[in-house]
């Protein structure tokens, strides 16, 4: 039965992804976003077919792993490849994600574990700040560190790969639920994020794996599965055009590769209606072949819906294993040594598979790094059972060990500056002496459940320090806003009260009357899809406070005029109803915190750390001002929803800018407790060659070894213990068809197979590849820019200084990042930012030629405090 679930899907792709879809990528073309009710060029949209799936070569950074990969690969039978490439099912082992092991080599099997935000179901870890929270911080330092710390603990409690960072979703609607979990809607700000987040992890001696690629853009729909009311419905498709793909979506992917990413996840939903993880245009064609990506494409969890076509399409690691959560089959194990054996999968392919999977193994140094596995995802106890779906293996499980070291102090440090001071009207530092301090909100005490009292965090009860789902860690100890102000407030024997209950409207009144301060705690929850909270599936249903905290704020403000506002949130919210309230004194965003959550905005508040975050999206005054939106009922039938990404590169700022929406609170904005001045700018044209396509062609794929075509060699050992539901490379009968369980095994392979597939010759290059992210020219320096930037106040103080480009075209956005420094000067003193312009910063992308080029419409660069406050600018003479 797999068996011809894989042929029809095969057959389905050769069918329908063939002939005129082969045009959809470089002919599409972005509707004007005002149109996008009227019908979509997108609607429908196709994706070509693009084989074989490109090998991998060792460029780059990659040459060493590589050939240690293929040493290791080429001594390995076909059952200890393929069990390199599949997981054992869904709570088999110890981790969230675990392939099988090879014990004739001493191999252990590799462990995938959660988060992007610290390690996922364990116990004695941190929980980092949200990947859109240190965003804010524009501090490749802290986004290093950050990773550099998560990694070790990964690594400590026996992790190989890290299932992070995140830079899909990207954060096309404000109401996605999971954009929280990666940087920014900003390509460039996510792309460098991204980079610096793999280089931490990665120098930690452990895989980071960035996902989820690409346009998850939302959680509703995002696989395939029963609606209520509606019945049965696809995986949502994200139709998208060619130059969208590049100018935006893709480029901190690039970025991820060029950072050397051992692995990347693919997606649950289908682009252009052909699923993520088995799109061969997407992943044979711009991934490996453009991006020249070297190391190995994950499958999200059951986001792999065939077997032989996902292989061919350019998958190399299925997980869990299963086809869907303990069914004990799974379209790789057996039926990838079947699909080997009778030569559906070349043997270079499945070489190639396993090849990428260990060079991302030596790249980041696992043969000197790795310690077992001494946690357990499924159980906090000491002991119980090692294969805990089939509760079998009884034993120590859980050695409780503590990997925390000293990154609480970081983490601390990360949140604070992170934290974007959005008004003052000289409400704020704060001193302690203040004689009546009241706080209010539940975001600022405990969950009564305690923190992580709710299943993968789940609800939205107490302080928010992190969002729901997959993407979260446990909280070792969560430090709330109310003891860390009271321990503030306390060291000076003034009087603090608090209110935490945001419907005790007479308790709230009558302490706001007495207050000289009042601090308003307020949040906005969302996460991923599986969980729904207070009726949000994962999807935020607005973006206004919960917990009614508009109310709570319109409370306070009623009988406070000294009131401070902090929002904890996943990413924008509406504050258009009370933030030019003049009893709303100062406002500060405060994101997603972490652990340390009280001690860092107690930090912010009391002046120790002087605010230095800015926005990394913008805040509109109402959701349509975003010009996108989350698509929440299904089509009817049985079809799968079509979201049309008609508004283009048109995103958050882009989008505000192309129609003049004034926002709230733009993109880049942030005060600090100090003030800064701009001057002096200063371009210098560097000599760059002329760009120069990628010729040529590749060498041949590299078969590693021989393995026996005798089906007897690959038969269930007769003296082993059959794990229930496990996933194992072993067939259980010589027949071939039996093994397979497919009615229609024996018809021509060629039948099923799209052309090209199974072609192990040399192939064309592509021109807009040639190295790790694409072509390596596109990071050639074509200007230096610098200006002064003064720090004109009387305290010291840091300032993210903004680069953006217009690059002039009718179809380009007014302006977009290309470049920031976060500077730290003293008062009085003045630092000088500098940033470099490549090549790809000034190009767009060419559908014709599949290039980059430079166009000649007049090109300007802006320094600038903020996207709207664009202080200096010159002309860029290229
Ligand atoms: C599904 C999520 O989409 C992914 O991000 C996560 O890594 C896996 N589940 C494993 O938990």
């Amino acid at each position: 039965m797999l068996w011809l679930a894989q042929a029809a899907a095969i057959l389905a792709i050769h069918l329908t992804k063939v002939g005129a879809a082969a045009t959809l990528y470089p002919n599409a073309t972005n509707p004007n976003p005002s149109n996008s009710t009227n019908a979509s060029e997108l609607n429908d949209a196709t994706s070509p077919p693009y084989y074989p799936s490109p090998w991998m070569d060792g460029s780059g950074q990659w040459a060493d792993a590589y050939t240690k990969a293929q040493d290791f690969v080429r001594q390995l039978t076909l059952l200890e490849k393929v069990n390199l490439t599949t997981g054992v099912g869904w709570e088999g082992e110890a981790c969230v994600g675990n392939v099988g092991s090879i014990p004739r080599l001493g191999f252990r099997a590799l462990c995938m574990q959660d988060s992007p935000l610290g390690v996922r179901f364990a116990d004695y870890v941190s929980a980092f700040p949200a990947g859109g929270t240190v965003a804010a911080s524009w501090d490749r330092g802290v986004w290093y560190q950050r990773g550099y710390q998560m990694g070790m603990e990964h690594r400590m409690k026996g992790v190989d790969v890290q299932l992070g960072p995140v830079v899909g979703p990207l954060g096309r609607s404000p109401e996605g639920g999971r954009n929280w979990e990666g940087f920014s809607p900003d390509p460039v700000l996510s792309g460098i994020a991204v980079s610096e987040t793999i280089r931490g992890i990665q120098d930690a001696g452990v895989i980071a794996c960035t996902k989820h690629y690409i346009l998850n853009e939302q959680e509703h729909f995002r696989q395939p599965g029963d609606v209520a009311g509606y019945g049965f419905v696809d995986g949502i498709s994200s139709n998208i055009d060619d130059k969208t793909l590049h100018e935006l979506y893709l480029w901190p992917f690039a970025d991820a590769v060029r950072a050397g990413t051992g692995s990347i996840m693919c997606s649950y939903n289908q682009v252009n209606n052909s699923y993520a993880c088995q799109n061969s245009y997407l992943i044979n064609y711009i991934l490996k072949g453009e991006l020249g990506f070297q190391g190995f494409v994950m499958s999200d969890w059951s986001a792999q819906h065939a077997g032989v076509s996902s292989s061919l399409a350019g998958l190399d690691m299925t997980m869990p294993g299963d086809t869907a959560f303990d069914t004990g089959l799974s379209f790789w194990g057996a039926n990838l040594t079947i699909a080997v054996l009778n030569g559906t999968i070349p043997e270079w392919r499945l070489d190639d598979m396993a090849t990428r999977i260990m060079a991302a193994y030596y790249l980041v140094g696992r043969d000197r790094t790795q310690v077992p596995v001494n946690f357990n995802s499924w159980s906090l106890d000491t002991y119980g059972y090692e294969h805990p779906y089939a509760s079998m293996g009884y034993g120590l499980i859980n050695q409780h060990v503590d990997v925390r070291a000293e990154h609480g102090t970081a983490i601390r440090s990360a949140a604070a500056r992170s934290t974007v001071l959005l008004k003052n009207n000289n409400a704020l530092p704060l001193s302690g002496k203040e004689k009546f301090t009241a706080v209010f909100g539940e975001d600022a005490d405990n969950n009564a459940y305690g923190p992580n009292g709710c299943s993968d965090h789940g609800c939205d009860d107490g302080t928010l320090a992190q969002g729901w789902g997959s993407g979260t860690a446990s909280f070792p100890y969560l430090v709330t806003p109310l003891a860390a102000i009271q321990n503030e407030v306390l060291q000076y024997g003034s009087i603090i009260q608090s209110v935490t209950n945001n419907w005790a409207y007479t308790q709230i009144e009558a302490l706001a009357k007495q207050a000289s301060v009042a601090l308003v705690f307020v949040n906005a929850d969302s996460g991923e899809g599986y969980i729904t909270v207070d009726g949000n599936e994962g999807d935020r249903n607005n973006l206004t406070l919960w917990k009614d905290g508009d109310a709570l704020i319109k409370n306070v403000t009623g009988y406070c005029n000294n009131t401070v506002v902090v929002i904890h949130s996943v990413g924008p919210v509406l504050v258009d109803a009370w933030y030019n309230n003049p009893n709303v004194t100062a406002i500060l965003w405060a994101g997603l915190p972490g652990e340390q959550s009280g001690n860092s905005i107690a930090d912010v508040l009391y002046g120790r750390v002087n605010p230095g975050g800015k926005l990394t999206f913008t805040m509109g005054a109402s959701r349509t001002d975003y010009g996108t939106d989350i698509i929440y009922k299904p089509p009817n039938g049985h079809a799968a929803p079509q979201d049309n990404f008609d508004e283009g590169v048109f995103i958050d700022y882009r989008y505000f800018d192309k129609n003049n929406i004034d926002p709230i609170y733009e993109f880049g904005f942030g005060l600090s407790y100090t003030t800064f001045a701009y001057s002096n700018i200063n371009v210098i044209k560097a000599s760059a060659g002329a760009y120069t396509p990628t010729t040529g062609m590749t060498l041949e794929a590299p078969v590693l070894g021989n393995y026996s075509t005798n089906p007897a060699d690959y038969q269930f050992p007769s003296n082993m213990t059959y794990v229930t539901a496990y996933i194992y490379p072993y067939l259980n009968s010589t027949d071939l068809s039996k093994a397979s369980e497919d009615s229609s095994y024996g018809l021509p392979t060629e039948k099923y197979i799209p052309a090209g597939a199974t072609d192990g010759s040399p192939q064309p290059r592509i021109a807009a590849g040639g190295g790790p992210g694409g072509n390596p020219e596109l990071w050639d320096v074509l200007f230096t820019v610098t200006a002064t930037i003064a720090n004109n106040g009387t305290i010291p103080g840091e300032e993210v200084v903004q680069m953006y480009v217009s690059l002039g075209g009718p179809d380009d956005p007014k302006v977009v990042l290309r470049g920031f420094e976060r500077l730290s000067i003293q008062a009085g003193s003045s630092a000088t930012f500098t940033a470099d312009i490549t090549r790809r910063d000034l190009s767009n992308w060419d559908t014709a030629t599949q290039n980059w080029f430079i166009s000649s419409y007049p090109k300007t660069v802006y320094v600038g405090s903020s996207s709207r406050k664009l202080l200096l600018s010159s002309a860029l003479n290229i």
